[in-house]
């Protein structure tokens, strides 16, 4: 994201060496070069009207304002996804896309080690995404990237609706995400894996804050960011639902409530992983991973500085019974 942009004439500031790759995401990672704004425009015309010049006369975008951002979202999703339609109802989370796609390639990566140097592709692959959103961003990258076969979950019947209308006007998803609406905002897995259905992997970018007042602190301190001074009144521009911001205990309990779960679905899923954004949680992550008494467990880190966040994935198959799981399921797919 830039430092700097403009919403009205450029100032004549010298013009800034970029790095050509942005290092700190996924070297598989679609999104590592600067946006480049004429092909995207190419694509998805609308866009056009939110370019701006920054004061190194980089072409960018204001991203303090929602709609642009949205605008952006469905450039990238066009021009890397092949995505006809994509669209979010006013007030939902609008996810940052090359973020969200570290996450499948950082997972994606750690298969690939435990299959031996081969990643598990194509639509035999079940992923289930805990939280799909509104946006059904993870099944978008994780089928276009990898082929894999998607349920999404959700507690938010709004939210499922408009990920339902993405996967049905985009060729490329029909038939590949199957969404499942979750009745009960304390389960994750009950209810939504079926009895003898098999999962490969399932992945969550669980709600963050413990309260409403922290998620909207969170939010005005995001935008003072981007603003560059102090904003005290709310402003959606990445947006964000309270079921997507917040629940009671945080990401904390969450985490925690989703890992004693999932030993009930030991059999029917391989491996299971989260996002843990706060060290903290990480921290009573592993000691609910410890109670629960898995077979393996790994933290996978993602991005640096300030940006740093990590994946915990974890499986109640030995490793026996891991290769066994991999060699009935996963070799055949090329
Ligand atoms: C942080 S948002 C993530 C949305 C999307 N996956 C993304 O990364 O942009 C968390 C999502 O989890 C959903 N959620 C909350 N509790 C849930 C539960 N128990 N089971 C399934 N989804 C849940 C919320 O409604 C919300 O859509």
């Amino acid at each position: 994201m830039p430092d700097h942009y403009l919403t009205k004439a450029p100032m004549p500031e010298k013009k800034k060496e970029h790095p050509k790759i942005k290092s700190r995401l996924h070297p598989h990672n679609r999104h590592r070069e600067r946006y480049d704004f004429k092909q995207l425009i190419a694509g998805c015309p609308e866009l056009a009207d939110f370019v701006v010049l920054n004061i190194y006369s980089d072409e960018t975008i204001d991203f303090a304002d929602p709609a642009a951002v949205k605008m952006l979202n469905k450039a990238l999703l066009k021009h890397y996804y092949d995505l006809d339609y994509w669209d979010i109802p006013q007030g939902y989370l609008c996810p940052p896309i090359p973020g969200r796609a570290d996450y499948i390639h950082h997972i994606a990566d750690f298969l690939c080690g435990k299959n031996f140097g081969t990643f598990p592709m194509g639509d035999k692959i079940k992923c289930l995404d805990i939280g799909v959103g509104a946006n059904c961003v993870y099944p978008i990258i994780g089928n276009k990237d990898y082929g894999w076969s998607f349920i999404g979950s959700d507690t938010d019947p709004v939210a499922l609706e408009s990920a339902g209308k993405i996967v049905e006007l985009n060729p490329v998803l029909k038939g590949k995400v199957e969404l499942r609406l979750q009745t009960d905002p304390k389960e994750t897995f009950y209810r939504i894996i079926q009895k003898d259905e098999i999962i490969d992997l399932s992945i969550c970018n669980p709600p963050f804050h413990a309260s409403a007042e922290e998620a909207q602190s969170g939010t005005l301190r995001k935008l003072s960011n981007l603003n560059s001074k102090k904003v005290t009144e709310p402003v959606l521009n990445f947006g964000g639902q309270p079921g997507e911001l917040w629940c009671e205990g945080g990401e904390g309990r969450f985490i925690r409530d989703m890992i004693l779960q999932s030993k009930q679905f030991s059999a029917s899923c391989l491996w299971f992983s989260t996002i843990v954004s706060k060290q903290s949680t990480l921290k009573s992550a592993i000691k609910s991973l410890d109670k629960a008494g898995v077979a393996e467990l790994k933290t996978i880190p993602m991005g640096q500085g300030n940006k740093a966040s990590r994946i915990v994935a974890w499986t109640f198959h030995t490793t026996e019974q891991q290769k066994k799981w991999m060699d009935a399921r996963w070799k055949e797919i090329v």
